[in-house]
């Protein structure tokens, strides 16, 4: 782990400013190694260092993991004339360096990863080792008899592009307007793609599942919580 300054390790594990770290620092409550440190802006090495607030240990985290209940009318990207998911993120978890792990269309709502670790986001978004994406889909017409047979075989999309099996399961008992899709692979627009090309229309998109996670049902839209140990490994590790 490369070196820190003391007022941002401080202000990450307690959850609080720089400023208010600062002033912490400066009062003599906070010592690395056991001897107290006033200076702010002074580096150390957070893996070999102990930093302790009145002898009691802070426990650094180097990267954050945050699940977010996206809502529709937020972009899952980190710059652009529309409100971003690190926009709505609270001040608690927000952090330098942040952004969404994959997108989700403006209009799709649920499970977004947000992180500040560009390893583990490449690793779960290359193709060779993406994790596997739920959605719960609305679609505007009951589908086809037999398109599930299609989307297991691998649809063809309309541009040509060949799609990797996915599995399809209808969720409203029979009247073949709700679905439960899995994803391989994550291209473009690609359950609406999917579903266009069975001729048909998706009315509402929304994640449920990554990396077999699935997005806690106590977040309301617009939500977010840190992503537990377990959960990480999960889909780090896709047990
Ligand atoms: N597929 C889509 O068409 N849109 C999304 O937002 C995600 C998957």
């Amino acid at each position: 782990m490369k070196s820190e300054r003391l007022d941002k390790i401080v202000a990450s594990v307690l959850q609080c400013g720089r400023k208010e770290a600062g002033k912490l620092i400066r009062s003599g409550e906070i010592a690395v190694d056991g001897i107290v440190k006033k200076d702010p802006s002074l580096k150390i090495f957070p893996d070999k260092e102990r930093v302790t607030l009145s002898g009691k240990e802070l426990c650094f985290k180097k990267n954050i993991y945050i699940m977010m209940n996206k809502p529709a009318g937020v972009v899952s990207s980190t710059d652009d004339g529309d409100v971003t998911v690190i926009d709505i993120l609270p001040e608690e978890l927000m952090r330098r360096g942040l952004f969404p792990a994959g997108r989700l269309d403006k209009d799709t709502t649920g499970f977004v990863l947000i992180t500040d670790d560009g390893d583990f986001a490449h690793r779960i978004l290359s193709p060779k080792s993406h994790v596997d994406k739920e959605y719960e889909v609305t679609l505007a017409e009951p589908l086809e008899d037999g398109a599930e047979e299609k989307f297991k075989d691998g649809l063809t999309l309309g541009d040509g592009y060949q799609c990797l099996p996915a599995q399809t399961q209808c969720i409203d008992g029979g009247e073949r307007l709700k679905f439960k899709v899995v994803l391989h692979e994550g291209k473009y627009h690609q359950i609406k793609r999917m579903f266009a090309s069975c001729g048909n229309r998706v009315v509402s998109l929304h994640r449920t599942a990554m990396g077999g996670v699935c997005l806690d049902a106590a977040l309301e839209e617009g939500q977010c919580r840190e992503l537990t140990a377990d959960e990480l490994d999960r889909i780090m590790n896709r047990r």
